[in-house]
This record gives C-alpha cells, sequence and structure tokens, in this order.
C-alpha cells in the first residue's frame, strides 16, 4: 500500500468485470477508496475489495445518463467527502465493418465510448476541484490512434483523445489532469468470440502476444499517482509496439529469408 493513495477517493466505471474490476482491485490494493460504477452488478468486486482489507462500494451507472452520473457523484460526496481520481474505463465494441453499421450501432457505441466519459468527467470536475484537484484518465484504445474497420468503434475512441485534450486544457486551473490510455489488443471477455480475429493480429504484434490486463492497469495507476504531476493531455499507448511499428513486423515475418 502506498501513503500517496491512502484516503484518496477515484470512481472507475465499468468495474463490474474486465480491465475495470482488475484497476479497482489494484487501485483499492495500494490504499485507494474506489468507486465501482456499472451498468452491471459490481458487488462481487467490491465483497472481494472489502475482504481483503480494502475500501470499495459497488453503484449502478449506466455512463450514458447525466442524471445518473449527478446522483452518483452527490452519492460519492456524501458517503466519502471527496473525488480525486476518475478512470473513464467502461466501453463497448462493435466489431461491424463500415457499411455493416447501423445507426443504431453507430449511436450505442458512440453514447457509451465517447458520450459517457464527456458526461463523467462533467458531472465529477466539480468535487475533484473542491478536493483540491485529481487526475482524470480515460481508457482509448490504438483504435483511436489510427483507422480501424469498426466505425463506430474507432471514431469513439478517436473522440475521447479529442475529449482528453479538450478537458486538460479547461481544467487545469482546477488542479485536475486528464490523460489517455491507448491499450491494444488485451486479453478480456471485450475480445470473447474474435480468436481468428485475435490470433492472426498478434502475428502483427512486435512483441508476438497480447497485453495482461495488470500492464494496462500499472499505466493508469501511473497516471493517477502523483508520479504524472506535470503530465495532462497526453496520451500512453500500451500495445506491444503495434501502432509504433506499423505492419513491419509481419511483413520481414512474412518474408524472413528473401530480404
Ligand atoms: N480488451 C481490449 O483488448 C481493449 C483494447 C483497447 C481498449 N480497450 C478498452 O478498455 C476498456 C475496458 O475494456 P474491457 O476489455 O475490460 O471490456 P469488458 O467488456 O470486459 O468490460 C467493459 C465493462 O463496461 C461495462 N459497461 C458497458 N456499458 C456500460 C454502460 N453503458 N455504463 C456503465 N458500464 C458499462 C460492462 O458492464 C463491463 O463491465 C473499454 O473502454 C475498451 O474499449 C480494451
Amino acid at each position: 500500500m502506498s501513503e500517496q493513495a491512502a484516503g484518496r477517493v477515484v470512481l472507475v466505471t465499468g468495474a463490474a468485470g474486465g480491465m475495470g474490476a482488475g484497476h479497482a482491485r489494484a487501485l483499492a490494493a495500494d490504499g485507494w477508496s474506489v468507486v465501482l460504477a456499472d451498468v452491471a452488478d459490481a458487488t462481487p468486486v467490491a465483497d472481494e475489495i472489502r475482504a481483503a482489507g480494502g475500501t470499495a462500494s459497488a453503484h449502478r451507472l449506466d455512463v450514458t445518463a447525466p442524471e445518473a452520473w449527478a446522483a452518483l457523484v452527490a452519492d460519492v460526496r456524501a458517503t466519502y467527502g471527496a473525488l480525486h481520481g476518475l478512470v473513464n474505463n467502461a466501453g463497448v465494441s462493435r466489431r461491424l465493418r463500415f457499411m455493416d453499421t447501423t445507426p443504431e450501432v453507430w449511436r450505442q457505441v458512440m453514447a457509451i465510448n465517447a458520450d459517457g466519459p464527456f458526461y463523467g468527467i462533467q458531472a465529477c470536475a466539480p468535487l475533484m476541484r473542491d478536493s483540491g484537484g485529481g487526475s482524470i484518465v480515460n481508457i482509448s484504445s490504438i483504435a483511436g490512434q489510427i483507422g480501424y474497420f469498426s466505425p463506430s468503434y474507432s471514431t469513439s475512441k478517436w473522440a475521447l483523445r479529442g475529449l482528453t485534450k479538450s478537458a486538460a486544457g479547461e481544467l487545469a486551473s482546477w488542479g485536475i489532469r486528464v490523460n489517455s490510455v491507448h491499450p491494444g489488443l488485451v486479453e478480456t471477455p471485450l475480445l470473447a468470440g474474435s480468436d481468428g480475429f485475435v490470433s492472426s493480429a498478434v502475428a502483427s504484434i512486435p512483441f508476438g502476444r497480447m497485453g495482461r490486463p495488470d500492464e494496462v492497469t500499472a499505466v493508469v495507476a501511473f497516471l493517477l499517482g502523483e508520479g504524472s504531476s506535470y503530465m495532462s493531455g497526453g496520451e500512453l499507448t500500451v500495445d506491444g509496439a503495434l501502432v509504433s511499428n506499423g505492419t513491419y513486423h509481419r511483413i520481414l515475418d512474412e518474408m524472413e529469408g528473401t530480404l
């Protein structure tokens, strides 16, 4: 447990499962009081954290509903009296190609992945300001750094990158830092049912493997903590060197012996 995190409060969305649950567990183990928010039931994860000696509470939140955000932040203010961190982690992916993406799918993905974090930042920032400032971490994706075949997912994750930079400028005077994290392929239920896609994608990753959830958690914890105190409006890519190297790794593999 770090002394730095003790007594500090962080809200993690999408904390009932996947990487969000991992972030919540690790941050609690580090001393953060963790507010777990999810449209699904995050009680089992909060119970687990408390059983391990941590501080946590589970809350139902649909990130697409501004009024639900307002109610949750009022609850956090009443219960904890402060908020120092927000991890906008909740997200959905619909792997539909451009011409197959219906208006309904487009709106659903944009609502959860882009509107949700915007509402969350608006709702949480005043309490963070009143708490002496804090750090917001937006979980984007490498699909928010390159063109990705699913237009709803890629556009929503690019939007989150822009939202990060806009909020970083606006909220600096309140002592609030805002950064984005861009994971590559990470082993979670989000990728369930896409084995062929995953094995083929791994062949393009210079590290030759998917990322582990804890490798993303470590970067989230860094951005929430004092070690990144002069960092805002930035982006950290956690992808085994995929985006920085394009497809050269795969091309060289396929041309082995012919160069
Ligand atoms: N897994 C990957 O390879 C990968 C790569 C890059 C980025 N990401 C991003 O990381 C984040 C977490 O991904 P994951 O793989 O852990 O996903 P996941 O599907 O395992 O978990 C997502 C969580 O978000 C919750 N959620 C969905 N809609 C919600 C809503 N409207 N309101 C509140 N909560 C909602 C779900 O209930 C779930 O608990 C997402 O933003 C995702 O886009 C994942």
